[in-house]
């Protein structure tokens, strides 16, 4: 049962079925929040992707969506700093705006991404993350819309990588406890 990328080996964390019914339950709570707000979600490439081709399609109502792409100073560990917001829709002014996370780990990409879209006048930002590193913030964050708590170890799976491998995964694995990156 254990996924082998590169030198690290991974196991089942959490199941497709988990996942559709995390995804399920976040877009129910997604589309009565926001009845006749046409929301505006802002997906966060490159992990995010699949998380927001399957809650996108669960949102009910009209919807729009759209994606931007986060460079950091560090590319090995969890980021030291955002540099760059790249493909970001500068026509947020009273919109409503969800973020799409795949993961929050030290919370430092999507608090610079939130304070940048709060430059632009939205009506509303909100953050909905499938994942949550709770233990691993290192920065207060307010996340409205959590699809899982999970401990601080490395997963893959679902849109997530490691070292660009695993993306294609249905399901999320993690990191065997014996093995740290
Ligand atoms: P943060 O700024 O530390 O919250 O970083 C969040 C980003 O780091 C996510 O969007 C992911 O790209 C990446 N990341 C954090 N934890 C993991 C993990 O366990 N697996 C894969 N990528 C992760
Ligand atoms: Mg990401």
């Amino acid at each position: 049962m254990h996924y082998q990328i590169k030198d690290k080996k991974f196991e089942p964390f959490l199941s497709q079925a988990q996942i559709a019914e995390a995804v399920d339950r976040l877009a129910a709570r997604i589309n009565a929040d926001y009845e006749g707000k046409n929301p505006l979600c802002i997906g966060v490439l490159n992990g995010s992707f699949v998380f927001v081709a399957d809650l996108f399609r669960r949102l009910t109502g009209p919807a729009e969506v759209t994606f931007v792409k986060v460079a950091s100073y560090e590319a090995m560990e969890s980021k030291g700093a955002v540099e760059e917001i790249l493909g970001l829709d500068k026509d947020l002014m009273h919109r409503h705006v969800i973020i799409l996370e795949d993961i929050i780990d030290t919370g430092i990409t999507i608090t610079d991404l939130v304070k940048t879209v709060k430059e632009f006048h939205p009506a509303s930002v909100e953050v909905a993350a499938l994942l949550l590193k709770p233990d691993a913030l290192k920065r207060p964050v307010n996340i409205k819309y959590v699809g899982f708590e999970i401990p601080t170890r490395f997963v893959v799976g679902y849109g997530l990588d490691y070292d660009g491998l695993g993306r294609n995964l249905p399901a999320i694995y993690q990191l065997t406890p014996s093995e740290d990156l």
